[in-house]
């Protein structure tokens, strides 16, 4: 095990800056994922930390060595891709055998470390199947697998559950998380799915285009994002934006677009100097209730997507699209009128996106 440090890591390919001054720590048996869109550097991150890729310029460490100058083979890694290729006419025992051999361990402790981490991945009834007669799934535990018996200091994983169906995927995951969980190994994860992000990490290290843009626990992030990107690249369905004008009336601070206007919750403070903002509400902060009662504004409905334990919303509120998860009891119908509040919402900055209400950096 080992913490991994980034200071200042700079990687550019011509023109592009793929990577631009991320600083990172990574603490020894935490769990953290690089979560952003694609082509935001996230893979070339990691490539830098496994030595596939040269930083341009700054300092990859394992602990307190620099590791800029080691070789892959000599970092003590081991990675997981979302190309997982194994090799088709070994058998699963050979396709975990194949690093350790190639590392000339004694058949004995080949056959020990193989045999546990069958066990924890419970694909001991496999060992003597090959690839193809292996499902999908099984097949990325295999790879997973190969990453295990290699018995690393540090996990690396692009988007290894890329190649999945959803149901497997969600399975899968809650595998990893267990086995990083139970093996404690320093774990660096890439994915673009927030989701995923959100259910594995001990914390998460939002990017866009090469810049980090925060890096927190995933509570932190889904409640204090620090500003419009990361407040709406977490979350799904993704967190409603309206851009206006805050006004006070009768002592109540309100957001007004257009035709829209809406009481904020009275925790929301006045923003000295902001009277413009871009208004960030979620989903599961609009209310919803009878237009009678409504405190807030009227709207109505343009569609209802029932999912299960929640049904989405689609409102129109002063003109506005704005999308609300409700309780499915509330049985909204399309085309009916409703009240809406807000209950919680976040105001930021309309031209820089930056967080205004409030000085959490995360
Ligand atoms: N070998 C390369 N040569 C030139 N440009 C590259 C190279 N590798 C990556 N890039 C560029 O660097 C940027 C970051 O790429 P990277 O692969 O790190 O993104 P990513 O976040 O992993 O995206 P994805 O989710 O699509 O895998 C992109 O603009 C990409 O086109
Ligand atoms: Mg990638």
């Amino acid at each position: 095990m080992a913490k991994v440090t980034l200071r200042a890591l700079f990687k550019r390919f011509g023109e592009v800056t793929a990577v631009n001054d991320l600083h990172l720590d990574v603490p020894e048996g935490s769990f953290v994922t690089l979560l952003g869109p694609s082509g935001c550097g996230k893979s070339t991150t990691l490539n830098c930390i496994a030595g596939l890729e040269q930083p341009t310029s700054g300092l990859v460490l394992f602990d307190e060595q620099i590791v800029n100058d080691l070789s892959p083979r000599d970092r003590d890694i081991a990675m997981v891709f979302q190309d997982y290729a194994l090799y088709p006419h070994m058998t699963v025992f050979g396709n975990l055998a194949f690093g350790l051999k190639q590392r000339r361990l004694s058949d004995r402790e080949i056959r020990s470390r193989v045999g546990r981490a069958a066990d924890v991945l419970a694909i001991s009834e496999l060992l003597d199947r090959r690839p193809t007669e292996i499902s999908g799934g099984q097949r990325q535990r295999v790879a997973l697998g190969r990453a295990i018996v290699r018995d690393p200091v540090v996990f690396l994983m692009d988007e290894p559950l890329s190649n999945l169906d959803a149901a497997l995927r969600v399975r899968t995951r809650t595998e990893i998380k267990r086995l990083q969980r139970e093996l404690g190994v320093t774990t660096v994860y890439v994915t673009h799915d927030q989701e995923e992000a959100m259910v594995l990490s001990d914390k998460i290290a939002v990017m866009r285009a090469g810049v980090l843009q925060q890096y927190s626990t995933p509570e932190d992030t889904y409640s204090q994002p620090v500003n419009a990107y990361v407040a709406g690249f977490i979350g799904s369905p993704a967190m409603n934006f309206v851009e206006g004008q805050l006004a006070s009336q009768d002592g109540h601070l309100l957001i007004r677009s257009g035709e829209l206007a809406v009481p904020l919750p009275d925790s929301v403070g006045a923003v000295p100097g902001a009277d413009r903002v871009r208004l960030g509400v979620r989903p599961e902060h609009v209310r919803v209730g009878p237009a009678v009662e409504a405190a807030g504004a009227t709207a109505h409905v343009l569609l209802a997507e029932p999912v299960g334990p929640v049904t989405y919303l689609d409102l129109v509120v002063g003109g506005i699209m704005v999308k609300a998860s409700v309780d499915p009891r509330l049985r909204a119908r399309i085309g009916q009128t409703v009240g809406v509040s807000f209950e919680h919402v976040y105001l930021f900055d309309p031209v820089t996106g930056s967080r205004l209400d409030c000085s959490h950096a995360g």
